[in-house]
């Protein structure tokens, strides 16, 4: 009897759906077509043993399964569970009727339990569109589909279940959950908060401005300064994630295979911090079977790379291309995936190999060229990129100890941060690409940070001053175009500008001298 049952595979952060045919004949072969890898050929001798173990009949006679579209690759372990249904409906153990318009996932162990797939939630999404009416995958992946309003959810625990759901015996229960409820009543929780830093105040406000424009931004200072420290606090004043912005970041996390029962949603912006160790697949995302990578498990949220000047260069390099297009793209020979990528990258790094580069009362010991060397490991393209860059000097000792805690407090920077961001939300209302001032082109700077002869005659002045390079220029605008959005003035204005200059050090020529 030949049986049809339906999986899906993930392309970049969307499904395709699988059409998986079984058809038992007289004989003994087994044979499985349509471009499945090892771990799915594999799957016989998993789908073999659960059958047994759930007290059913694992047909002895010749199965041939076909796996359609032929020309996508069927990957991994998580088509036990429609293998191992179809082979039940071949050998009419169950009503082949029971699989029509139903979504099957889930990785099988030898005991026949449901282990966790990745991308059950794309999946979900994909079979809601095709018509499917009804989704059964393992246990732990059920909150993550649920999410999906309009299908079906079962989840199981074991093959045994779903068998006995199928032939109407004992049905799964459903499991239904209000999305847009769950976001509403979420709680956002922050781990730290500005309060703890004691002064730092400029620092604080450099963040609230970073924060407020969507800014890159790096922090340059001696260790110990409190780089760190600050830079995990970044969260705690983004503006909260908006139920679409969740569900696509819950997308990634989800085919990156890292939502659990409890977290299915995420509802705050993710902080990636990787290791400067990082390999440059793990960063920007790849492999012989692409995954999503840091930059886009870090979409709408902050990426981290602390002590810069240590990543690899070829690492860094690969930041560029998606830090210009907010989506990453991973080319194979016979298709390609694209990863969302849109995050705030924050960098740390110390000023010269020793650290007391500038330093108020320590001595540098760095020789010679050794400094602009030191720099010339993160400047470049990447470093264009970064509209902020801030100075870190540590707070002193004595007033570490002495000090209280600070007046300025996460939640009060962020109520400022919102505002800043609803102007910018206005302005750009007619752009599709362009949500916030660090997102704005050449030609939006000129529309939307125009400033007039006076303060143009001003900043060039104070340009060469400070011996800024001419590149400069624009980042100061964007800059300020968010200084003054904080200050609810719809004109760039002149101490907006000289705030916005104090954030160009690295382009100050005399940096290294
Ligand atoms: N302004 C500050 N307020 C409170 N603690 C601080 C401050 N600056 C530094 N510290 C303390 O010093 C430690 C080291 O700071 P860290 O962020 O690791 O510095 P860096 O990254 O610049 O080397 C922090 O964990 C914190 O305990
Ligand atoms: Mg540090
Ligand atoms: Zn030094």
């Amino acid at each position: 009897m030949l049986v049809q049952t339906f999986g899906a595979a993930i392309y970049g952060i969307a499904a395709t759906t699988v059409t998986i045919e079984v058809r038992i004949d007289k004989g003994v072969n087994f044979m499985m077509v349509g471009l499945p890898d090892n771990a799915v050929k594999e799957s016989q001798q998993r789908v073999k043993t659960s059958i047994e173990e759930s007290n059913l009949k694992w047909p002895g006679k010749a199965i041939t399964i076909n796996m359609a579209p032929a020309d996508i690759r069927k990957e991994g372990t998580a088509y036990d569970l429609p293998l191992a249904v179809g082979m039940l409906a071949a050998s009419e153990q169950l009503p082949a009727s029971a699989l029509e318009k139903t979504m099957i996932m889930g990785e099988l162990s030898l005991d026949g339990s449901l282990r966790y797939i990745k991308g059950a939630l794309p999946i979900a999404l994909q079979a809601k569109d095709e018509g499917f009416t009804r989704f059964i995958l393992p246990e732990v992946n059920g909150p993550e589909a649920a999410m999906v309003e309009g299908l079906e959810v079962y989840p199981a625990a074991h093959l045994s279940q779903v068998v006995a759901h199928l032939k109407g015996d004992v049905p799964l229960q459903r499991m239904v959950i209000d999305t847009e409820a769950l976001f509403k009543e979420r709680i956002e929780n922050f781990q730290f908060d500005f309060s703890d830093v004691k002064g730092q105040e400029n620092i604080k406000r450099a963040f609230e401005i970073a924060a407020a424009g969507g800014h890159n931004a790096i922090l340059i200072g001696p260790p110990g300064a409190g780089k760190t420290m600050l830079a995990k606090r970044l969260p705690s004043i983004l503006p909260p994630l908006n139920l679409s912005e969740s569900l696509e970041t819950t997308k990634i996390h989800s085919v990156a295979g890292r939502l659990r029962r409890d977290d299915a949603l995420v509802t705050s912006r993710p902080f990636r911090a990787p290791h400067h160790t990082v390999s440059d697949v793990a960063l920007v995302g790849g492999g012989g079977w692409p995954q999503p990578g840091e930059i886009s498990l870090a979409n709408n949220g902050v990426l981290f790379l602390d002590e810069l000047p240590e990543f690899k260069r070829t690492v860094l390099e690969v930041l560029r291309q998606p830090l210009e297009d907010r989506v990453v793209t991973i080319s194979r020979a016979r298709f390609s995936v694209d990863y969302p990528a849109s995050f705030m990258l924050v960098a740390a790094m110390n000023p010269c190999p020793c650290g007391f580069h500038n330093h108020p009362i320590k001595k540098c010991v760095c020789h010679g060229d050794a400094v602009q060397r030191y720099l010339n490991k993160v400047s470049g393209p990447l470093l264009d990129r970064i509209d902020l860059h801030v100075e870190v000097t540590p707070v002193d000792y004595e007033e570490l100890l002495t000090r209280p805690s600070s007046e300025v407090n996460s939640k009060d920077i962020r109520e400022r941060v919102i505002k800043a961001r609803l102007v910018q939300q206005a302005r750009f209302a007619d752009h599709a690409a362009v949500h916030s001032n660090a997102q704005m082109s050449s030609s939006d700077i000129r529309k939307y940070a125009d400033i007039d002869n006076d303060s143009r005659e001003m900043l060039k002045n104070a340009m060469k001053r400070l011996n800024l390079s001419a590149r400069a220029y624009d980042r100061i605008l964007k800059v300020a175009r968010t200084i003054a959005d904080l200050a609810c003035s719809a004109d760039i204005q002149q101490p907006h500008l000289a705030e916005a200059i104090q954030y160009r050090s690295l382009d100050r020529e005399s940096w290294a001298e």
